[in-house]
């Protein structure tokens, strides 16, 4: 059982296979949190907790002249407001006589077999064969009549606990909630602890960064309406010797891809908090009596073996229970061309053809129409919300393009960019009631287009229809859905004014709900997430589709520490990676072993390329193909970090069972007579014998892992290596 509730103790223990964490119904039922980290069994822990007389933290009124008992200097599970815990709160309410207040204490729990749901959010799920429980404890508050109900579902194999929170009005007026955090995670001592968080920008997401813990609060989030390229939806706070391969990482990764926040405060005393959840920025949603709020899932995981194992926990999970797509793991990918960095808007049906057909030779299975094909689109300025196809471009019509695509034995894919609107477009002059601006305000324009109100659901309606028309009308086997601009001029005309706070979220909800309608209807469309590159890059929209765009910048050199970054919690399978024609001086070879890091396609003119040119993409393609498994099944391995100086950039992929492995490496760096250099392997068997690339002599495991592989040094700049690495059978065996 991965929940234990000792009702002597009033204890509850969440126990996975290598982890527990424990929570407590302690003095007066405040729920404390205990202990999250390696399993300890079920033994109760509060003997950690000492209490003390700590001036100027208040004590609560039902503690009469208890001075030692304060919710300040006491790890809390869900933190109170307004009853003497000054540290960062998980909620802040607003009650209907106007009092900021909440004071919740335990009132009920119940646990059940297998996964919770949230009715308005995405969440993980259980597998057929997972193990899961389910935990849901209730803290009341009897002045407002608030309900908090807590949500804790524990995969036991995967090492994994999320939780998610939900908000009751259980009173008979409105309330109204300004912040709710879905997860407050409070350790006895993190003056020792860092926080790494993965901030970065346009064309260079997901860079990382590390900080100490000093005493204030450290705050990463995003305002700008969607989880963005600027911060990710993801924090480890480790310890402060943590590596690659040791010491304590504890992950915590939001399924929400609107504004959010995560608060990492260091107190007077070395207690840590750390809470995540929705930004309460221009956030105030109200709940009328009975109605309930559901705050996003945190998907939270430790490993005491470094940077590497948390990647490894959060890889296996999200790579099989986040996404439903059958090309997860039912089908297998297939390579694709874009037509973007090929000829951006100026395409018609004939060029994508010759495209498809020069792509052909390169071993390549999709055709991909990106922006332009619709409305009167010609350059950025026009027609987004159109979604009818621009018949001076496509003048066979949608359906025969397709089905000349397919009778060269290709699939087709089509770019949409269905949250937005031009100002010159119909749709615009139709409904400009649509288009987020404030009443008298012109709306802040970004790459001059507008935000639809995805709040309002005639918008989601008119989106459903129209792309669901698109798709139903030709044979259409992929989807690029894309964002390309930061929210501002929250408005939306379907609400009155004092529900104006309510629209970031709101705008989040129907944006999955249109998303949810148009990939349930359209199963067998392999579906690819893109903003601007790799902004909105998050678990929520990983649940709905099983790839995304991880850049714009396709520089093979810069895409090492996007590869770097994305993978701390993005399983490489979900890293859109194309070789394109950024990086005059990498060979073309180098740009594919880089590309094979992720689902692999191309971003160029095929029919630019020469014979053997293309003949060596062919060659690509079908390497893809065949280490496929190992890309997307297997372990991988960070071996060098490209942020810190050095002369190459190495990765790794490893077989579960560990017979074979995929180990690359590109030469950043030349050094004119420099030392010879060694990569060292990981995660093979020690014991065992490995050939490389298919030659006679071979090498242990622990020679590898250990002495490591010499790097030939006198090559052409940004020369890549790639060993394939095959455990030798051994008769009988
Ligand atoms: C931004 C994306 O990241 C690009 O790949 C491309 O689809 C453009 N948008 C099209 O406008």
């Amino acid at each position: 059982m991965g929940i234990i509730y000792n009702e002597k103790f009033k204890t509850w223990t969440l126990q996975t296979k290598n982890t527990s964490y424990q929570m407590k119904a302690g003095n007066l039922d405040y729920l404390l949190h205990l202990y999250y980290g390696p399993s300890i069994g079920d033994a109760d822990l509060s003997y950690q907790i000492r209490q003390y007389d700590r001036g100027f933290s208040g004590n609560p009124y039902a503690s009469r002249n208890e001075r030692t008992f304060s919710l300040d200097a006491q790890p809390q599970e869900f933190s109170t407001q307004q009853q003497g815990d000054f540290r960062t709160t998980s909620i802040e309410i607003v009650n209907s006589d106007g009092s900021y207040s909440f004071n919740g204490t335990v009132t009920d729990h119940k646990t059940w077999k297998g996964k919770y749901k949230l009715d308005t959010l995405p969440t993980v799920f259980a597998r057929k064969n997972d193990t899961v429980d389910s935990l849901q404890i209730t803290l009341s508050d009897p002045i407002s009549n608030v309900q908090i109900l807590l949500l804790y579902s524990v995969f036991e194999e995967a090492d994994i606990i999320t939780r998610a929170v939900k908000v009751v009005n259980g009173g008979d007026q409105p309330i109204h909630l300004k912040k709710i955090m879905s997860v407050c995670l409070d350790f006895l001592n993190g003056a020792h602890m860092d926080l790494v968080s993965l901030p970065g920008r346009y064309g260079q997401e997901r860079q990382v960064e590390r900080q100490h813990m000093t005493h204030h609060i450290h705050t990463i989030g995003s305002v700008r309406g969607s989880s963005s390229h600027q911060q990710n939806p993801f924090v480890i706070l480790c310890d402060r010797g943590a590596t690659e391969d040791y010491g304590s990482c504890y992950g915590c990764s939001l399924m929400y891809s609107g504004n959010f926040l995560a608060e990492a405060e260091l107190d007077q005393y070395n207690q840590l908090r750390l809470v995540m959840g929705i930004h309460p920025k221009q956030f105030v949603y109200q709940l009328k009596p009975k109605e309930v709020f559901e705050g996003p899932e945190v998907v939270m995981a430790f490993s005491e073996k470094g940077f590497t194992g948390l990647s490894h926990l959060y890889h296996d999970f999200y790579r099989y229970n986040l996404c439903a797509s059958k090309y997860v793991q039912e089908v297998q990918r297939p390579v694709l061309i874009n037509s973007w960095e090929a000829a951006f808007m100026d395409f018609d049906d004939t060029k994508l053809v010759e495209i498809a057909k020069a792509a052909k030779k390169m071993g390549v299975d999709l055709l991909v129409m990106d922006d332009g094909w619709f409305g009167k689109r010609n350059d950025d300025n026009s027609s987004l919300g159109d979604w009818v196809v621009n018949q001076k471009k496509i003048q066979c019509g949608l359906d025969r393009l397709v089905e000349q695509i397919n009778e060269l034995g290709m699939k087709f894919g089509i770019w949409f960019e269905p949250e937005m609107v031009s100002e010159d477009s119909d749709l615009y002059r139709a409904h400009k009631e649509w288009a987020m601006e404030i009443p008298g305000r012109r709306g802040v324009r970004s790459r001059n287009q507008l935000a639809l109100d995805m709040s309002r659901v005639e918008v989601q309606d008119y989106l459903i229809k129209s792309i669901n028309q698109i798709l139903d009308n030709a044979n259409i086997f992929y989807v690029k859905w894309d964002i390309n601009r930061s929210l501002a001029d929250i408005w939306s005309n379907a609400l009155p004014s004092d529900k104006q706070g309510e629209v970031y979220h709101r705008y989040i909800l129907g944006l999955y709900r249109v998303m949810d309608n148009i990939i349930k209807t359209h199963p067998d469309i392999l579906f690819e997430g893109c903003s601007g590159g790799g902004g909105r890059y998050d678990p929520a929209m990983l649940h709905y589709y099983p790839q995304y765009w991880v850049s714009d910048n396709n520089h093979p050199i810069d895409r090492l520490k996007l590869h770097y970054g994305t993978s701390f919690v993005y399983p490489i399978s979900s890293m859109g990676a194309h070789i394109s024609d950024s990086g005059k001086l990498v060979p073309l070879r180098t740009k594919a072993v880089v590309a094979m890091c992720g689902t692999f396609g191309y971003e160029l003119d095929a029919t630019h390329l020469t014979e053997e040119e293309q003949q060596l993409c062919k060659e690509q393609s079908d390497l893809f193909r065949k280490y496929y498994p190992l890309i997307f099944e297997g372990d991988y391995y960070r071996l060098t970090n490209p942020f810190e100086l050095g002369n190459m950039t190495a990765w790794q992929h490893v077989a579960k069972d560990k017979s074979e492995s995929l180990l690359s490496v590109v030469v950043t760096n030349l050094t004119c007579n420099g030392p010879q250099e060694y990569i060292r392997a990981k995660g093979l068997l020690p014991d065992a014998m490995y050939t490389i690339n298919g030659n006679r002599e071979a090498y242990s495991g622990s020679a590898l892992m250990n002495a490591g592989l010499p790097i030939e040094r006198e090559v052409p700049e940004y020369t890549a290596f790639q060993f394939h690495l095959e455990k030798v059978r051994i008769e009988g065996i």
